[in-house]
């Protein structure tokens, strides 16, 4: 893994949107795997800032989205087909359509899991995958302990998961209980991987993540035996490593 240091959340992001429009702009049918969360949210922001200004075009771009929330519609202000939409798709000329989130809310889970899993596979790899961490060291809503091998699967959320996650519903009793996510195989899949990290409250994962031997109980350690990850963090997220960088 590649490690990038970043001064704060701004430089990270802005080293995260440089990549991937350097990647557009030589690739413009490239296939981005896409995450939702605080983290990537200012990385859409410059590439909404650069479309603006410089235009860069996402009209062959195809995307792929981590994850769902299971019983949310995408009209729903929590799911992540809205976050999409309103944080970044709105603001490029992406066409709408070559924009994949699993679907939440199908009477069949199942094959929905298995389609988007297809899909994957039909348009894919994924040439770039953008991902956060969470502080369980869970990547996508891939949870402690779920196999290296899996791929796009429902979830049941943790409690620490759905605790994090309070903050943007009216209360814990809102935020769904389970989710679809693709699995870490489907994550591994991708050409190269990007991962963001920032904030004190991600420095004990951080460390766990280049300090611990790969586990399945931290879902975020698989990523050491992926040949191409670049890890963008920032000071703070990095204040905990032993070996100072
Ligand atoms: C979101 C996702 C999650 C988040 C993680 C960190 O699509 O897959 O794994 O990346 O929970 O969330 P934030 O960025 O809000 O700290």
């Amino acid at each position: 893994m590649e490690l990038i240091k970043a001064k704060d959340y701004r430089e990270m992001c802005k080293l995260a949107a440089e990549k991937m429009i350097k990647l557009v702009m030589e690739k413009p049918n490239a296939v981005l795997g896409l995450a939702t969360g605080s983290t990537p949210l200012g990385t859409y922001g410059f590439l909404k800032q650069d479309y603006e200004q410089n235009g860069t075009s996402y009209q062959q771009v195809t995307t792929f989205n981590l994850d769902e929330y299971v019983g949310l519609d995408g009209s729903h202000p929590q799911s992540y087909r809205y976050f999409m939409n309103k944080n970044l798709f709105s603001g490029i000329d992406i066409q709408l359509d070559n924009t994949y989130v699993p679907s939440g809310q199908v009477e069949n889970m199942e094959e929905e899991c298995l389609n988007y899993e297809s899909l994957l596979r039909t348009k894919g790899p994924i040439d770039l995958q953008l991902l956060g961490i969470g502080r369980n060291g869970h990547i996508g809503f891939n949870e402690p302990g779920t196999s290296f091998q899996t791929n796009t699967h429902v979830v049941e959320l943790t409690e620490s998961t759905r605790e994090a996650n309070k903050r943007f519903f009216d209360s814990i009793e809102e935020v769904p209980t389970h989710a679809i996510t693709m699995g870490i195989s489907s994550i591994m899949e991708s050409n190269e991987i990007l991962l963001l990290v920032s904030g004190e409250s991600k420095a004990p994962i951080v460390r766990d993540l280049f300090e611990k031997e790969q586990t399945e109980e931290i879902p975020a350690t698989v990523l050491k035996s992926h040949p191409n990850v670049t890890v963008i963090a920032d000071e703070e997220a990095l204040s905990l490593l032993t070996e100072k960088v």
